[in-house]
């Protein structure tokens, strides 16, 4: 067997061209959806996802403000800019990205944002609502694998997933969202992680084998079964000399031989990726929509 793709690149088109036609209709209702984002330091990866999350706003007629801050800048500074987006009727939704300083808390920083803005679904309140089952932002890249699943025919209800990787970005939500009792999800959910003993015994029972553990192509072709929905949410950066930037990106999954006996496979890039920040801009409209309805 040789997989289908699941590009995450035509799914996140799919996404944003339906974005763009209900920031439209918004506008004509007199509500812009805004996005602020808070950027400490000038951590090349993080400027870059900065500057695309920007463009992605932009491509979908909706307003984006982006404060970037020195990289020694004091916690209670970050907490001023965030407390005047979280009262400025502009921003619907705020980012602040990550990481941050060592000398910065995250949980101070994202337990500061107003959970109606928490467009990254990070706040705890809006993870406790997750688990719980009750309406919420779900958190960008989890939220993403679910749309990849469901959008490319494969509903997770009734399978067996097994997630490998247990992170509060990937791993935890994603199981959180699959495990509910709702359309596109209700799926059996195992999470396995370093504490599992024998990983392949969990990955050759997969009906959606998801890898997010950050370790380069650690998913090898033993560990999956014939038929298998293979979703790749590792981003790892191998040295490579032959390369402009010295470097070739590579996923948790050891792509060729994998993709022989999966039935759906998502490449790296190209896959999960995209999809980021197409469902952090899903929850910015979401967030314009609840509260304009507030
Ligand atoms: N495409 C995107 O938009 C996107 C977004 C977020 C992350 N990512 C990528 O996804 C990957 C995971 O990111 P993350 O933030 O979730 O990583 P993380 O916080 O480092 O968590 C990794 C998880 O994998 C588990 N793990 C690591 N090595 C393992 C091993 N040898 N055996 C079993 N379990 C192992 C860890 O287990 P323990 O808990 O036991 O330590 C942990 O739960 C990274 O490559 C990251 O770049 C991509």
């Amino acid at each position: 067997m040789t997989a289908k793709i699941i590009s995450g690149n035509e799914v996140a088109a799919e996404i944003r061209k339906e974005l763009t036609a209900r920031v439209a209709e918004l506008k004509n209702k007199g509500i812009v959806p805004g996005l602020g984002v808070v950027l400490v330091g000038e951590d090349p990866a993080s400027v870059s996802y900065v500057t695309s999350k920007a463009k992605g706003c932009q491509e979908i007629g909706m307003f984006e403000e982006t404060v970037r801050l020195p990289a020694d800048v004091p916690e209670e500074d970050v907490l001023k800019t965030i407390d005047r987006m979280n009262n400025d009727p502009k921003i619907s939704g705020i980012l602040v990205q990550l990481p941050l300083p060592k000398n910065i808390s995250v949980e101070k920083v994202i337990g500061f944002i107003s959970p109606e803005k928490d467009v990254d679904g990070f706040h705890p309140v809006n993870l406790g609502k997750l688990l719980r089952g009750e309406p919420c932002p779900l958190p960008c890249t989890p939220h993403g694998v679910k749309q990849l699943l469901v959008r490319s025919g494969n509903d997770p209800a009734g399978k067996h997933v097994v997630i490998c990787g247990r992170s509060n970005i990937v791993g935890k939500p994603l199981s959180a969202i699959l495990m509910q009792k709702e359309a596109g999800a209700n799926a059996v959910v195992t999470v396995v992680h370093t504490g599992a003993s024998d990983i392949k015994h969990y990955t050759l029972q997969a009906d959606i084998l998801v890898a997010a553990m950050g370790v380069p192509e650690f998913i090898t072709a033993d560990m999956v079964r014939e038929g298998t929905v293979v979703i790749d949410v590792g981003v790892n950066r191998i040295p490579d000399a032959t390369k402009k930037k010295g470097f070739r990106l590579a996923g948790d999954v050891e792509y060729g031989p994998v993709a022989e006996k999966a039935s759906f496979i998502t490449p790296v890039p190209g896959g999960v990726g995209p999809m980021t920040v197409t469902m952090l801009l899903y929850n910015t409209v979401e967030a314009a929509i609840r509260l304009n309805e507030a």
